[in-house]
């Protein structure tokens, strides 16, 4: 059966396209869902795409991903840098996570250098656009199929 992974965005990532695009470029958070459904099948994986203003969402969908999805992918946006309770939800999910960011967030203002996010993350991919989603992709998929050989050893 295919692994199946949570796309998670953060608050105004819905703007993507108009929003600021000398940092994020034009790419719509549309154009990214289609990256990321072409990407996943092609690595035979099954990816939820969603996006959410509100941190208490993303804290539900964190929490009801247990037992339902093998791993999350998860850009919060500016939640990165101040939710202690994505941080906690994330924790408490048990499965393996990757943060992605659109933007280097370290060659941005300092307050976007500290991420909550990391803490629990497997690993980070940050500056690569649109493409990091991609990126991220490989990598879960990379992290779930060494976890199933490790299993089967
Ligand atoms: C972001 C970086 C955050 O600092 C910022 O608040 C965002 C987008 C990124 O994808 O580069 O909203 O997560």
């Amino acid at each position: 059966m295919a692994h199946k992974i949570l796309v998670l965005n953060g608050p105004n990532l819905n703007m993507l396209g108009t929003r600021e695009p000398e940092i994020y470029g034009h790419t719509t958070l549309d154009d990214i869902k289609r990256l990321v459904e072409a990407r996943a099948s092609t690595l035979k994986l099954d990816a939820d795409f969603r996006q959410s203003n509100n941190e208490g969402e993303l804290v539900s969908a964190i929490q009801s991903a247990r037992g339902h999805f093998d791993g999350i992918i998860i850009n919060a946006a500016a939640y990165t840098h101040t939710s202690v309770a994505i941080l906690d939800a994330l924790l408490a999910c048990s499965v393996p996570v990757v943060e992605v960011h659109l933007s280097n967030i370290y060659r941005r203002e300092e307050f976007r250098h500290h991420s909550y996010v990391s803490r629990a993350a497997t690993g980070v991919i940050c500056g690569f656009g649109a493409e990091g989603y991609e990126l991220a992709l490989d990598a879960i998929s990379n992290l779930l199929n060494a976890n199933l050989l490790n299993k089967k050893k």
